[in-house]
C-alpha cells in the first residue's frame, strides 16, 4: 500500500455458510424477477463454484434464525411475543460468484446492496473475481449480461471485458437478449499489465481493500 493511502472499511473474503441468507437477500433485491432464486446452500457444495462476499468491517446486522419448519415452540414464542432466536453478523454489501469450466471462469452472479452502490464495491468484486480466476489459471473471465443493463455493461467494459456474442431471448422473465462478454487472455502480459493498472487506479481513488484470499 502506498504511504498515506487509506484502508477501506470493507474487505473481500470467500463466502461461508453464515453468509448465505444475506447473499440471498442481496440477490432478491437486485434480481426481483429471478424465481426461484439461487440455492446458495447447493452452491456452497458445488466444487466448480467460488463465491466471494464484500464485508463491512464496522457494521453488523441482526439476522433472525431461520426456523427450519414452524414448530410448536416457535408458535408459542410468537403467541407470547418473544423474539425468535437470532444472531449478529457482519453486514455484507455485495457478492460475486463464478464457475470454473474448461479453463474459463464464468461470472454467474454479481450484485451490490442498493444503498451501497456507486462507491466502488462492484469494481472491487470484479477485481476479486479476476484475481481468483488468475489464481486458478483460468484463461479468460466470461459472463452474460442483459443488453439493457447499462451500469453492469459499463462496469465490465471498465475492466476490459468486450462483447463477443449475443444470446437471443436468454432471459426467461422478459425474453431479453444477453451480451456475452469476455476478458482477453489473462496470461497475456499486456492484459496482466492493464489489469495491474486498473487495480492501482482503484486503490488511488478508493483506498486499499483487504482481501482475505490473497
Ligand atoms: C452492476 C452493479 C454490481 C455495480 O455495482 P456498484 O458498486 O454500483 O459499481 P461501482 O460503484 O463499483 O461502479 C463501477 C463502474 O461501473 C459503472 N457503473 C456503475 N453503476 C453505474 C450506473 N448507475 N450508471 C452508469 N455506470 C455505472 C461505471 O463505469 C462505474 O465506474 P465510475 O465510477 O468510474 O463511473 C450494481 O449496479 C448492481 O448490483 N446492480 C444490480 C445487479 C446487476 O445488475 N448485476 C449484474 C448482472 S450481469
Amino acid at each position: 500500500m502506498a504511504r498515506g493511502q487509506r484502508t477501506l472499511p470493507y474487505s473481500l473474503r470467500p463466502m461461508t455458510w453464515d453468509d448465505v441468507d444475506q447473499v440471498g437477500d442481496i440477490e432478491r433485491e437486485a434480481f426481483p424477477t429471478l424465481w426461484p432464486g439461487t440455492s446458495y446452500r447447493r452452491e456452497m457444495r458445488n466444487r466448480q463454484a467460488e463465491y466471494s462476499v464484500c464485508v463491512h468491517q464496522d457494521e453488523r446486522v441482526f439476522l433472525p434464525a431461520r426456523p427450519p419448519k414452524r414448530n410448536l415452540l416457535d408458535w408459542l414464542r410468537r403467541r407470547r411475543q418473544e423474539p425468535l432466536p437470532g444472531k449478529e453478523e457482519p453486514l455484507l454489501l455485495g457478492y460475486v460468484g463464478q464457475w470454473y469450466m474448461a479453463g474459463e471462469a464464468h461470472i454467474v452472479s454479481i450484485a451490490v446492496r442498493e444503498g451501497f452502490r456507486r462507491q466502488g464495491i462492484g469494481e472491487l468484486l470484479i477485481i476479486g473475481a479476476m484475481e481468483m480466476a488468475m489464481r486458478r489459471d483460468a484463461q479468460v473471465v466470461t459472463l452474460e449480461v442483459r443488453v439493457s443493463n447499462d451500469p453492469a455493461v459499463a462496469l465490465y467494459e471498465k475492466y476490459g471485458f468486450k462483447q463477443v456474442g449475443l444470446r437471443r431471448r436468454y432471459y426467461a422473465d422478459n425474453g431479453e437478449d444477453a451480451f456475452i462478454m469476455s476478458t482477453g487472455s489473462l496470461p497475456d502480459p499486456e492484459i496482466a499489465a492493464a489489469f495491474d493498472g486498473m487495480r492501482e487506479r482503484y486503490a488511488e481513488r478508493y483506498g486499499d481493500a483487504p482481501r482475505d484470499y490473497l
